[in-house]
């Protein structure tokens, strides 16, 4: 499986672009049938050159009418996490391994990620985050970083990743918020440092 940083050629073209060639790219994009059923495409919100980017997986209804991402209810718990992580806000953006809602939400399919792959990639290339928060296994799968649940490592371009659960996921198990906050305490150093 192929990683960040291992470039395809339209990742690298992306980039040479910049952040408005890619935002056009990604409006126009038909690349798979999802395009055919979406309100708005949903790119990103936050700082374009963040300290830490947390990706999430997929829009939801909320985010498809509006285009932002994370601004129904998993986005209320995430601007909780970003408050308790202390970030200010120039030093964090969030982003989704799709651009496009699925039908009814559901799981985004291997083909759509790899399919969507080149604008996340572009995102992460362009906006040169320290640190990345994958935001459960889909963000997992579509980074091509295998991690335990509250895992970090540093990949081949130096950033530092950290997988924790989706706050999607603790709606339905609030029992699991302890383990989540825990693990934010656990990684706090990584964007308390001064750059
Ligand atoms: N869940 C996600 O993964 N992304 C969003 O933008 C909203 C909900």
């Amino acid at each position: 499986e192929k990683k960040i940083g291992e470039n395809s050629e339209i990742t690298a073209d992306l980039v040479r672009g910049g952040f408005p060639y890619l935002e056009q790219k990604i409006r126009e994009c038909r690349n798979c049938a999802l395009s055919e059923t979406v309100t708005n495409k949903v790119i990103s919100k936050g700082s374009n050159s963040p300290k830490v980017v947390f990706i999430g997986e997929a829009p939801g209804k909320n985010e498809d009418e509006t285009g932002i991402p994370f601004c129904g209810r998993a986005g209320k718990l995430l601007d909780k996490f970003i408050e308790y992580m202390g970030l200010k806000d120039d030093e964090w953006a969030v982003i989704n391994t799709l651009k496009c809602r699925p039908p009814a939400n559901r799981t985004p399919t291997k083909k759509e990620i790899e399919t969507c792959r080149p604008f996340m990639e572009t995102q992460l290339e362009l906006m040169k985050p320290k640190i990345i928060i994958l935001l459960g296994n889909t963000a997992e799968k579509a980074y091509g970083e295998k991690l335990e649940w509250g895992e970090s490592k540093i990949d081949e371009s130096g950033t530092h990743i950290v997988k924790i659960f989706h706050p999607a996921a603790l709606i339905y198990q609030r029992s699991r918020e302890a383990e989540q906050y825990a693990y934010l305490d656990k990684y706090r150093y990584l964007w308390e440092e001064e750059s």
